[in-house]
């Protein structure tokens, strides 16, 4: 089984020994090989917000060239790691690059069935924030989220009880990951998933001329058929799709309100808004 390490972090520092602990754990415990990804390697741009990428296609991002590498990799993989240090009660800028680039797969997820962990070396005051970003893109990519955790690595030398807990910590949270790996990849969309699967399927159907690789990606699955309550035809409970509709309809009512009907319908029309040009 191949695994994807997307490394959010420098080569030597405390995510990387974070890590390769990790991963010699994981070795022992599950049929593994891992590939590095250092998306800094590619020295990528940052994201310029064209919303290229959500309106019209990722190959329309100026970017592309130097993500699409990345992304083939993610698909040969089984299964991906996300690592990132917390700087500023965040994921680290390249990590944020990274992810920014990968933002539309949320739109239009593709990883269903590939497990997911999410890591970091931070302080526990950082966690929550920093953790956030990569489990919530990794779940709207469409992967299962197989783990997540945190060490606590501030940049001063730790003692060696700290150390051994540290490693206890690293090896129990491999062991859990490699029986996660080990379970069949069995799709069970929870209500945050169908809630997803509803609000961006009505985006698209209400401004088709905006989101229109959104439109096209819903109507290649069907999504716009009245039983269609997710993006797999997995079993998905009745109630709980209901209520994901009824939520749905409450956000596209106070959508309608601030959307200006004839401007949707305008052809090239601007994600940007003017606050100054009354024109
Ligand atoms: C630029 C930068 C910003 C940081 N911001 C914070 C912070 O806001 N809060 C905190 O507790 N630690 C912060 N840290 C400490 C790191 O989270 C911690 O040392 C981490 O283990 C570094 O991992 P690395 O060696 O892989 O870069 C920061 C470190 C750097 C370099």
């Amino acid at each position: 089984m191949k695994i994807c390490i997307v490394m959010g972090a420098r080569k030597k520092g405390n995510t990387a020994q974070v890590v390769s602990c990790f991963t010699e754990a994981l070795q022992e415990r599950a049929d593994v090989s891992f590939d590095y990804l250092y998306p800094a390697d590619a020295r990528p741009e940052h994201c310029v917000g064209c919303h290229n990428c959500i309106f019209t296609g990722e190959q329309h991002c100026p970017h592309h060239d130097t993500f699409r590498p990345m992304l083939q990799r993610l698909h040969e993989a089984d299964a991906v790691i996300l690592a990132s240090p917390g700087y500023m009660f965040s994921v680290t800028g390249i990590m944020k690059t990274f992810l920014d680039h990968m933002a539309y797969l949320c739109h239009r997820p593709e990883f269903f069935g590939k497990k997911a962990l999410v890591l970091s070396s931070c302080t526990r005051w950082q966690q929550k924030s920093v953790l956030t970003p990569m489990t919530t893109w990794a779940a709207g990519a469409g992967f299962t989220l197989a783990g997540k955790f945190f060490v606590e690595m501030p940049p001063l030398p730790l003692k060696e009880k700290e150390l051994e807990r540290t490693r206890r910590k690293i090896r129990k949270e491999a062991a859990r990951f490699a029986a996660e790996l080990q379970k069949p990849g069995k799709l069970k969309p929870v209500f945050a998933d169908l809630m997803i699967f509803n609000a961006f399927r009505a985006f698209s159907r209400f401004a088709p001329g905006i989101l229109k690789a959104d439109y096209a990606y819903f109507q290649s699955l069907h999504a716009y058929d009245r039983n269609t309550r997710w993006y797999r035809p997995v079993k998905v409970s009745r109630i709980k799709s209901r209520l994901a509709g009824y939520l749905t309809g409450r956000i596209m009512k106070s959508l309608k309100k601030m959307v200006d009907p004839v401007k949707l319908q305008e052809p090239g029309v601007s994600p940007v808004n003017s606050l100054t040009d009354r024109s």
